[in-house]
């Protein structure tokens, strides 16, 4: 049996989809926080059932009989390290055999903010004997797609990244790519895997892409962290989350979403989305 947590999320849906081609529905168990949460999933054919972090007791229930975990990363930020604790407890009580995570590319000496929880909760995970893998992922692409809108209507794609080289892959890339570690011959306990896009791209090399595609004379242009913070904020992000995202920036400007392992392919069997494929997909939507 396997469980996925998160499992109404962007990612977790697709890591269902995923497991759904490879293993029957009768051993895939989705977790979600609310019953009107598992619907579309229950229609699929999964069990589902209930389990929230901030909510202990919903874990046990949900997590018997478990084989396998894929804990999708919380996004409750700030709140993150305590929640998945709790999971990783619940998971140890159940006799889980194996706990992927998803964490961030690079953790142990990622610049960027967003991987401190990350680095706790790998730690917590380490010392719980629970045994683990890692999914260590890199951006999304979709993590542009609110800038793929603007730079359409302001012709600039804005940010701090500089000349950072990002090699972000999409969420069906690191979904197939978890589904595939889930569902390995091989014993995956122990390994950590840098997942990443084959290709890394600049932001630059985005909005030339978008000009490109879009036929607008769309440029990037590279701001101070305050005044990237300054933009988000202005276009209605919440201040905290602003600053995580405009601090990731400045992290990637340093290398710190770079990675070139190629592990996400390797496991998939096949190329990540290219940056081309990418943006083309993003103007269609
Ligand atoms: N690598 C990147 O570029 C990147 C970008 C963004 C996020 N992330 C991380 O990757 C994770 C998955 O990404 P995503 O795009 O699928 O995010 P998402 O669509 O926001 O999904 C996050 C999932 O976490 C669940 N969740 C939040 N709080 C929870 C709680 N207290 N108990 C149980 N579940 C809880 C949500 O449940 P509901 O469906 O009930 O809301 C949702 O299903 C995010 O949560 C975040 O940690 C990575």
């Amino acid at each position: 049996m396997i469980a996925v947590t998160g499992a109404n999320g962007h990612l977790g849906r697709l890591v269902i989809d995923a497991l759904l081609r490879t293993i029957p529905a009768s051993e895939i168990v989705a977790t979600v926080r609310t019953p009107e949460k598992g619907q579309a999933l229950a229609a699929k054919g999964v069990q589902v059932r209930i389990a929230d972090y901030n909510r202990p007791e919903t874990l046990d229930s949900a997590f018997a009989g478990v084989d396998k975990l894929l804990l999708i990363s919380s996004s409750e930020v700030g709140a993150r390290a305590a929640q998945h604790k709790a999971a990783i407890d619940a998971a140890k009580r159940a006799g889980v055999k194996l706990l992927a995570y998803t964490s961030i590319l690079d953790a142990e000496r990622s610049p960027l903010a967003l991987a401190d929880e990350h680095r706790q909760t790998e730690a917590y995970l380490k010392a719980s004997g629970v045994p683990f893998v890692l999914l260590r992922n890199g951006w999304y692409a979709e993590n542009y797609d609110s800038a793929v809108a603007s730079a359409l209507q302001h012709k600039a794609v804005l940010g701090s990244a500089g000349e950072g080289r990002i090699s972000w892959a999409d969420r069906t890339d690191y979904a197939d790519a978890a589904a595939a570690v889930l569902t390995a011959d091989t014993d995956q306990a122990g390994r950590v895997y840098e997942l990443a896009g084959d290709e890394a791209y600049t932001m630059a090399e985005l909005a030339a892409e978008i000009a490109r595609q879009s036929g607008e004379p769309v440029v990037y242009k590279d701001l101070p962290e305050a005044a990237y913070k300054d933009v988000l904020v202005g276009a209605g992000l919440p201040e905290g989350f602003a600053g995580v995202l405009a601090d990731s920036d400045v992290g990637a400007s340093k290398g710190g979403l770079f990675h070139d392992g190629r592990q996400i392919s390797a496991l998939t069997g096949r190329p990540t989305a290219t940056l081309a494929q990418y943006v083309a997909q993003a103007l269609k939507a």
